[in-house]
């Protein structure tokens, strides 16, 4: 009898014990977490002699995000048999089991950042510092390493925490994918974007996708028409493509951030109208940030025509920790991208009359 209490008492313990670990995650849990060396992550058949292994692919990004003058090389592996979806064409669905991985050098190789999916929706980030002689990299602890090497005088590198990682990758009911996309990988390369590499014949592109039947669901048009930023000009393209892929991913209509209204990111699925009020969240609208050398109300988020007045271009152009953007990841002012941002708003933005086009509260 008391046995059988006993028992009875026991099962409902591990039956709350079981529902609250089950309501706790919502998502399928996966006890997988990421290997202790870079070695072990399947990158390399021989990394003795860095040789990569024939599974995994390489890419880059037309528009590649800006960390402080890195060298970086990307891989990304798909399992077999499996493909990428890609019917909502801004928000691709990986399959479980995809890898990717960011090498980043400095003159010699730092670390390589690596992004598993282990389950629906679910990712394990890691990332890797390269020992002294380049034989292996060890994975860093999850507050990753402040001030890990020293990039120009006075400047070290961090290799950015988890919670960093996370920041910048993880967004509303997506995957956490930033750089592998429609209108990253067109072969309709934007010719003058900043700090993009090379493209060499190894380096996989949306067509190569599309014919080695690694993506499904992508709608017909974009293999006949590959994506390109619709813009009034070259140097408007590549403005846009920058901020879209170095800022877009935080400042977007989906993700929790969109409750500030600045929509940078750019879709290549959405209608002209539809581009055209997104644009009008930056173009022309006040920001809610306020410059710190200007009068109250004075700040815009672009004002068309004067950059002094344009927060984003305030927010690019410091490295105060608190003031510049993005908040993480970078220590160096990319000038370039400043440089071709403020013509854009300088001279491209202001008609031939010389009035701002695109202005509201
Ligand atoms: C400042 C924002 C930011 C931070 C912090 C950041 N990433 Fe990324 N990451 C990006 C962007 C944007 C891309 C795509 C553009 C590129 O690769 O240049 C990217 C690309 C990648 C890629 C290639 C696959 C992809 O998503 O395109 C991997 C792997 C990756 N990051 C892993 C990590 C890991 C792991 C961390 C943390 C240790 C991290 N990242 C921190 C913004 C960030
Ligand atoms: C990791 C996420 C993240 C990234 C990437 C990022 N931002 Fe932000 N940004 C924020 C957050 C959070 C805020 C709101 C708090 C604040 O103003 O500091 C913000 C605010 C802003 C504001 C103020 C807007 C307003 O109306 O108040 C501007 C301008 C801005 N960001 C520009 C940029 C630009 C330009 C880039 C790319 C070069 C960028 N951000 C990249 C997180 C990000």
């Amino acid at each position: 009898m008391i046995l059988t209490q006993f028992l009875a008492r026991m099962s409902t313990v591990v039956l709350v014990f079981v529902l609250v670990l089950g309501a706790s995650s919502g998502k399928p849990r996966s006890n997988r977490v990421a290997p202790k060396n870079l070695s072990e992550t399947g990158l390399y058949s021989d990394i003795v002699t860095k040789t990569i292994s024939p599974a995994n692919l390489m890419f880059s990004p037309q528009y590649p995000l800006w960390s402080d003058g890195a060298r970086k090389k990307r891989w990304i592996y798909i399992p077999p048999k499996q493909s990428i979806d890609a019917k909502r064409v801004d928000d691709w669905v990986f399959p479980v089991g995809t890898k990717l991985w960011k090498e980043f050098s400095f003159g010699k190789k730092v670390e390589t950042r690596y992004l598993e999916k282990v389950g629906k929706r679910v990712w394990i980030f890691a990332a890797y510092a390269w020992n002294e002689n380049e034989s292996d990299a060890v994975q860093v602890p999850e507050a990753g390493s402040r001030n890990h090497v020293e990039i120009s005088p006075g400047i070290r590198h961090d290799i950015p925490g988890i919670i960093d990682c996370k920041a910048c990758h993880e967004g509303q009911g997506r995957d956490v994918v930033l750089g592998f996309n429609a209108l990253q990988l067109s072969p309709e390369r934007d010719p003058n974007a900043p700090h993009a590499e090379q493209v060499t014949p190894e380096m996989i592109n949306l067509k190569n996708l599309v014919d080695q039947k690694l993506l499904a669901h992508l709608p017909k048009r974009f293999t006949v028409d590959p994506p390109v930023i619709a813009a009034n000009s070259a140097r408007e393209r590549t403005a846009l493509g920058y901020l879209s892929a170095n800022c877009g991913g935080c400042h977007n209509s989906t993700d929790p951030l969109s409750t500030l209204g600045m929509y940078l990111k750019r879709s290549v699925d959405i209608s002209p109208a539809a581009a055209k009020l997104e644009l009008e969240t930056v173009i022309g609208h006040k920001s809610k940030y306020q410059i710190p050398e200007l009068d109250d109300d004075q700040s815009y988020r672009i004002l068309p025509g004067d950059p002094s007045k344009s927060a984003i271009i305030y927010r690019i152009a410091t490295r105060n920790p608190y003031r510049q953007m993005p908040p993480i990841g970078t220590k160096i002012v990319d000038t370039e991208a400043l440089d071709l941002i403020t013509k854009w708003i300088q001279e491209d933005l202001v008609n031939k009359n010389g009035e701002q086009q695109l202005t509201h509260k």
